[in-house]
């Protein structure tokens, strides 16, 4: 019998404990730092230098995190469910604790693109982006990021697997931004949803919950160990 399908979708709530900041809890990156100084196609055209920067710091940064116990529990759920991550961080923790189907709505730190074709993408070797750096076509590179104000390309894939799955598990999101906190929308109804968060997420939206008010470690671990003890 094949197994059945665990979507899961993440936010920056499940690399708080690896020592990455969120953007919205107090002293997060977005208290600290303008969201249109840095992260918008306007902040790029005024003031490049920032902008490089910024992605710059937030790169050297995850070369010294390691993945945490939620990254590592959702690799264990694979041992008896199909599970696809859906996240919006751009961290690449899910990769290196090891989950196999990894989906990344608002881009990759570690990858920069041209800016003169977007299907350029080039892994960066090292934590340094820098201007002058141009892609096979000689144009500047930019951190292959979907910045406000972008659109968003994998929504359609992310809806797309969303609307197939049998359990639905957020982790670590206020579920403030949208498209992505629209996904659920395309849960099935009458598939279980469970939200992962110590905070208080916005989730009216979502029609029977099940709220594990946990942080992202030792929730998603005894969820997982519940699931597994069921059939998967
Ligand atoms: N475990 C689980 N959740 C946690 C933890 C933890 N240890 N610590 C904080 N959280 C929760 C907070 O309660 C909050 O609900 O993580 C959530 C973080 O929310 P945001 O900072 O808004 O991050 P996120 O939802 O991922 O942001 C979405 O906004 O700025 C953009 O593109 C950026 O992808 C990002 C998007």
């Amino acid at each position: 019998m094949s197994k059945k399908k665990v979507v899961v979708l993440t936010g920056a709530g499940i690399s708080a404990e690896s020592g990455i900041s969120t953007f919205r809890d107090s002293g997060g990156l977005w208290d600290r730092y303008d969201i249109s100084e840095v992260a918008t196609p306007e902040a790029w055209e005024r003031n490049m230098d920032l902008v490089i920067d910024f992605y710059n710091q937030r790169r050297k940064q995850l070369y010294e995190v390691e993945p945490n116990a939620g990254h590592y529990a959702l690799v264990k759920l694979e041992e008896k469910y199909d599970v696809h991550i859906i996240t919006q961080n751009v961290d690449d923790l899910h990769e290196r604790a090891g989950s196999s189907k990894v989906l990344h709505l608002h881009g990759e730190l570690k990858k920069v693109r041209s800016t003169a074709d977007e299907n350029l993408v080039y892994e960066l070797k090292g934590w340094e982006m820098k201007k002058g750096d141009t892609c096979e076509k000689g144009s500047q590179l930019r951190p292959h990021i979907v910045w406000f104000g972008e659109p968003v390309p994998m929504i359609p894939n992310a809806a797309e697997i969303s609307s197939t799955a049998d359990i639905y598990i957020i982790i670590g999101t206020s579920l403030n931004v949208y498209p992505a906190a629209g996904l659920v929308n395309y849960v099935k109804p009458g598939t279980p949803i469970y939200i992962i968060d110590p905070g208080d997420v916005f989730a009216a939206h979502i029609p029977d919950v099940r709220f594990i008010k946990e942080k992202a470690g030792t929730g998603t671990l005894k969820l997982v160990e519940e699931l597994l003890k069921k059939d998967g």
